[in-house]
């Protein structure tokens, strides 16, 4: 009997102190809870920050809810972590979306803001699933036509901020970059999928500056402006299996705007697809005195598809020549390899090095690359720039 008792009753006590302690463990904040409406038209954004500060106030990890349904987020947001008054004591936060976060479709209500959607001095956040679509084609219309306009908001802006997660994420249209990470520390994207057109203006899909740790994985990236870029001061960064097009591809870049410049270094980009893009590996600087450099870079496994300038180094870099600096750039690069890079290109030189006299590129290494112009062998042109070549096919290397 007593045995009996106590079998039939421990497994109860289990059951009763494990739900206590999930109960304990997680608090679960949806934003339909705190007045955030679902029908794309009415503002929910203070039901967004009246969620974010709950979790944040909450000792225990907290999930922040967002279910499926279109919410307005009419004005500029920002996440904040910990501010002077303003301290997130929860150990972790976790926004899972299952809806999509709308801006209005008059461009001014963010248009004149840095960032849509922003978070700053957060820790452990993780953003997983849901749509950003920021509606920016009147925005790009406006910016072709005579009209003034705003310079427009990038759409999920991280700033100052240690280990992030963002979870297949899709950000649609964006005004200006789509996601952006400034001064972060360990950030993992992953299973990001980013949508604009091919010539929507400055729509970056991920912009790094002053980062390091950021791993990208298993991305697509369809956008007007660069799939990747990667500014001053980043370093240790990790990107594999993305797929970028149409854009301006993958880009080191634009480095030497400024005399005192932190550099870029030891940066990992491989597995990558670039089909119908403007470049696809590049590495680019303004021809004006800096400090600033690029070293310990690996580009490797490659497939270009009818791409226009597969393998770049522009150190002359000044898009639609205008009011260039005419300097010489001064940014040191060196140490970049670059290996199994093939298919096609759309131009007969596939592989530039234009470097410059100031700061020779140097340690450039191509390795098994094999570049075709449609049927016939690809060129390459030199100028500035030492290293080394082995495996080559379908061109000839001026390496
Ligand atoms: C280079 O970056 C990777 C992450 O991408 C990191 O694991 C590695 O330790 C870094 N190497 C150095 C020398 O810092």
């Amino acid at each position: 009997m007593f045995i009996k008792l106590i079998t039939s009753v421990v497994p109860v006590l289990f059951f009763f102190l494990q739900l206590q302690y999930a109960s304990a463990k997680v608090a679960t904040y949806n934003v339909l809870s705190y007045g955030a409406k679902a029908n794309g038209r009415l503002e929910s954004k203070n039901a967004f920050l009246k969620a974010w500060n709950l979790a944040c106030a909450s000792t225990n990890p907290a999930i922040i809810y967002v279910p499926t349904g279109r919410y307005l987020i009419a004005s500029a947001v920002t996440f904040a972590g910990a501010y002077l008054f303003n301290t997130c004591k929860s150990k972790a936060i976790t926004i899972n979306i299952d809806g999509t976060l709308v801006a209005p479709s008059s461009y001014n209500a963010i248009g004149n803001a840095e960032v849509w959607i922003k978070f700053h001095r957060v820790n452990r956040v993780t953003i997983s699933g849901g749509t950003l679509d920021a509606q920016g084609a009147p925005l790009w219309a406006c910016k072709s036509s005579v009209k003034t306009c705003p310079k427009g908001a990038t759409t999920l802006g991280i700033y100052h901020s240690q280990n992030i997660v963002i979870n297949r994420l899709r950000s649609l249209n964006s005004q200006m970059f789509h996601i952006l990470l400034y001064a972060c520390n360990n950030a993992k994207l992953q299973g990001v999928s980013i949508v604009a057109p091919g010539l929507s203006p400055n729509t970056d899909g991920i912009h790094l500056i002053s980062s390091t740790g950021v791993t990208v994985l298993n991305s697509k990236i369809a956008t007007g402006d660069d799939c990747i870029s990667i500014g001053p001061g980043n370093s240790n960064l990790w990107i594999e299996k993305v797929v970028c097009g149409p854009g301006h591809g993958i880009s080191i870049g634009s480095l030497g705007w400024d005399l005192q410049e932190p550099g870029v270094q030891n940066v990992t980009v491989k597995s990558t697809t670039f089909i119908g893009t403007q470049n696809g590996v590049r590495i680019k600087t303004w021809a004006r005195r800096s400090n600033g450099f690029v070293k310990n870079v690996v580009f490797q496994h490659s497939t270009m598809v009818n791409v226009q300038n597969p393998i770049i180094i522009d150190a002359n870099y000044c898009p639609n020549n205008a009011n260039c600096p005419n300097h010489v750039s001064r940014v040191k690069i060196s140490n970049v390899v670059y290996e199994d890079v093939h298919g096609t290109s759309a131009t007969r030189v596939a592989v530039k090095f234009d470097c410059t006299k100031g700061k020779p590129c140097s340690g450039i290494r191509l390795k098994d690359v094999n570049l075709k112009y449609g049927s016939q062998p690809a060129a390459s042109s030199c100028s500035y720039v030492a290293g080394v070549a082995s495996g080559l096919r379908g061109f000839t290397s001026c390496l």
